[in-house]
């Protein structure tokens, strides 16, 4: 497995590749079934889902639509600042749809609670939430309706999720180690 980062940095490997593509064939499997007939609009919050999103589509067989929208909430910071800026909307209008949205990680759960809130707003038909990973929360913030995995309370980074911008090309999950954000 490739484990190589610029100053070998992960502390260790909390899910391997094939870990992950076997949870994800299971979520896409269950997701298939319960939108067979829906034609959901599948909405990737870029960047740190798009590792994720690509693989959970491709593990759905049915007929679904594809849609990104780009936000913001942590600067280049490990904490979570509860402001959430939208970079790019989504291309589609939602009314009345049945919409998936696609996270990579919730850790207060702030940036979820501000997505589902303008999302509700545009009266879609319904709405769900499919999150990879899951930190034990602390904040007022939303869950996700569906988890591939709950994971303790540290910094991870890989399949998608980065550290200011690094990182995000492994194709493991691995802990960073504290002494590269502290
Ligand atoms: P929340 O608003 O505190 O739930 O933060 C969610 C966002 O913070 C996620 O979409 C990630 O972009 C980022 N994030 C939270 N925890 C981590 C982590 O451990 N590694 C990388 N990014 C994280
Ligand atoms: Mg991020």
């Amino acid at each position: 497995m490739r484990i190589t980062t610029p100053k070998n940095d992960i502390e260790r490997v909390l899910f391997t590749g094939e870990q992950i593509s076997e949870r994800v064939r299971e979520l896409g499997a269950a997701l298939a079934e319960e939108y067979r007939d829906r034609q959901p609009l599948m909405v990737c919050i870029l960047k740190g889902a798009s590792v994720f999103y690509a693989d959970l589509c491709r593990a759905m067989d049915c007929a679904l639509f594809m849609d990104f929208i780009a936000v913001s909430s942590y600067g280049a910071s490990s904490k979570s600042t509860g402001v959430v800026r939208i970079i790019k909307d989504l291309d589609s209008n939602i009314t009345g749809r049945h919409v998936v949205i696609v996270e990579d990680i919730i850790d207060s759960g702030l940036t979820l609670r501000y997505l589902e809130e303008l999302f509700a707003s545009r009266k879609p038909a319904s709405m769900k939430t499919v999150c990879l990973l899951d930190k034990p929360r602390h904040g007022g913030g939303s869950g996700a309706d569906a988890v591939g995995f709950d994971i303790p309370d540290e910094f991870v980074v890989g399949y998608g999720l980065d550290y200011a911008g690094h990182y995000r090309n492994l194709p493991y999950i691995g802990v960073l180690k504290k002494e590269v954000y502290e």
